[in-house]
């Protein structure tokens, strides 16, 4: 028994040794790690001499076993299956016998891509389990989505991108994945997350803090927002339209005082330290939400409150409902406050941190076709830190915006009401060997021993458009967003880097092509004037329109 008691022990030291080993020194040879780990069996005080030799029978075999499995998977894990996949793509094009053929043959590579791709990362995980750690792989290390376009990717984010971060009885967070996970094409805006939070009516959001800075919409229904700082509390009534600023660190609560209607908040989160990531701290709350409190040595929480370690856990223990939880109607009454709800007018001695509505400003752009509101640090200084503007439009149905592009704002927008969808230009993404097939000349070039470059060319991105659904819209790329026939698209478009941005729009009165002088038009159209005139001059509306299936069509023709 003794025996088979020590043997468990060493054996258990060993892995954890290991596992140190292995985080401090992934990179070193085996020779090293047994080295190591041989000298961490002398160096354990408590064992005997012949338990440290057990010890080290263990890192001997231990390593051995390591050396076995990567001999044995070394071959696979040779294979690109990046690599493998454009070489069978380019058999596809080069074999091509028709159109249709083509595509299924590009379809099998993919396939075999994506089950290599699994294949790989089932190894990875089971080299992860068997030091005993099955490591929570961090985002960053997944690999990212190859850059080819189809189904709007990689700009469009649908169901499959949320998770759920946290779901109560009461309410629940949804969190998009980190825009880089997705694709490398957001390096510009890797800080920054899209959070949904919805709470049942009458309910209350435990108190916390956040590790990031948080840019509020209201989307739906009514609430109340406390912060709390060391000399005082604000709190400030909040409904649909509203934007508001939770600047990192401060703790807040919040109601839904609505009695039917849901809350629900559309946040972009500005992580302060961790690239992407962020984290709620709770301190009032006990086993659910855990309370940070709960992290600290009882002798420690006795010396810092001055109280008894019974009363300390009956207040820290108490709570098991979750963060999002119901409240009274007096409760509720007594936690809703007029005070400092008035901005702009008001809330002047409250500093300015009170919301902003939005939709009671007047629309920047508007007509029958739609309305544009937009808020940005001009008018909501709260928001000049984060050089953030938000902006919402309502699209009428069957109407569209003009094509447009912003001059240096990344646009991220939330569909929060109707149907539609988008459509934009995009250098960055090719279709399935797109490029190539256009550039039959760049083989005799590089033969050469010139640098390979090729015209650019602009894909089209396309995706529908749901409740739900996220799109991001990058500096200087033009797009254009329809709503469905039968209902208005209501969108929240949150512009990061807005400083100085510009909306340019490509069609209607104030599209930047009209300015262009003629003789700079005739040689950049190699038309005359007078033709290109015609098609520029002969939209009366400005920035919304009726959308392609409203227009009549002069020439008499119809797009279907
Ligand atoms: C959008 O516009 C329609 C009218 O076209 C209006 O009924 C609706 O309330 C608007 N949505 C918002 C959120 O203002």
């Amino acid at each position: 028994m003794g025996l088979l008691k020590g043997k468990v022990s060493v054996i258990l030291l060993v892995f954890s040794l290991l596992v140190v080993l292995c985080a401090s020194l992934s990179v070193s040879k085996e020779d090293q790690q047994l080295r190591l780990c041989k000298e961490h069996c002398r160096q354990q005080r408590q064992l005997d001499s012949r338990q440290r030799h057990q010890c080290e029978t263990a890192c001997e075999e231990y390593i051995r076993e390591k050396e076995r499995r990567e001999q044995r998977d070394e071959p696979q894990s040779r294979h690109d299956p990046g690599k493998e996949y454009r070489e069978c793509r380019q058999r596809c094009q080069e074999e091509k016998e028709g159109k249709r053929q083509e595509q299924v043959c590009e379809s099998e590579c993919e396939q075999r891509k994506i089950e290599q791709e699994r294949e790989i990362r089932r190894r990875r995980d089971e080299d992860d389990e068997i030091v005993g750690r099955k490591k929570e792989r961090s985002e960053d290390e997944e690999e990212e989505e190859e850059e080819s376009s189809g189904k709007g990717r990689p700009y469009v984010f649908d169901d499959q991108h949320w998770s759920t971060k946290l779901k109560a009885e009461e309410g629940r967070v949804r969190v998009l994945q980190k825009f880089t996970k997705r694709s490398k094409l957001f390096k510009g805006i890797e800080n920054f997350r899209v959070l949904i939070f919805e709470a049942n009516p009458q309910t209350f959001v435990v108190p916390n803090h956040w590790d990031a800075d948080v840019v509020l919409f209201v989307a739906q229904g009514k609430g109340t927002v406390s912060l709390v700082y060391t000399d005082r509390r604000e709190s400030f009534n909040i409904e649909r339209g509203h934007v508001m600023v939770i600047p990192a660190g401060v703790t807040a609560y919040l109601i839904n005082r609505g009695n039917n209607d849901k809350l629900i908040l559309v946040k972009l989160i500005n992580p302060v330290s961790n690239i992407g990531k962020f984290e709620s701290f709770f301190g009032p709350g006990g086993d659910n939400p855990e309370s940070y409190f709960n992290a600290f040595s009882s002798d420690i929480l006795q010396a810092a409150f001055k109280t008894s370690e019974d009363s300390l856990k009956r207040i820290f223990s108490q709570q098991r409902e979750g963060a999002i939880i119901k409240a009274s109607e007096e409760q509720i009454r007594a936690l809703t406050h007029e005070k400092g709800s008035h901005w702009p007018f008001g809330g002047k001695g409250s500093r300015g941190s009170g919301p902003f509505h939005l939709l009671r400003q007047n629309p920047r752009e508007s007509n029958d076709f739609g309305s544009l509101f937009e808020v940005d640090s001009n008018d909501y200084r709260q928001l000049r830190d984060l050089n953030v503007a938000v902006a919402f439009a309502n699209i009428t149905q069957g109407s569209m915006h003009t094509p447009y592009y912003n001059s240096r704002a990344t646009k991220i927008a939330v569909v929060l009401n109707g149907k539609g969808y988008f459509e934009m230009a995009c250098p960055h993404v090719s279709k399935s060997g797109h490029k190539q097939q256009h550039h039959h000349h760049h083989n005799e070039k590089s033969r050469r021993g010139e640098e390979e470059t090729s015209p650019v060319h602009y894909e089209k991105i396309n995706s529908e458009l749901r409740e739900g659904s996220v799109f991001v819209v990058p500096p200087a790329h033009p797009f254009v967003t329809v709503a469905s026939e039968d209902e208005n698209l209501e969108v929240i478009c949150f512009e990061i880097n807005a400083e100085n941005n510009h909306k340019f729009p490509l069609a209607g009165q104030r599209n930047i092509l009209k300015n262009i002088e003629k003789e700079a038009k005739e040689l950049a159209f190699a038309t005359s004037a007078e033709e290109v005139d015609e098609v520029f001059r002969s939209q009366e509306e400005e920035f919304f329109f009726k959308g392609p299936r409203q227009q009549e069509h002069r020439r008499g023709y119809s797009i279907i």
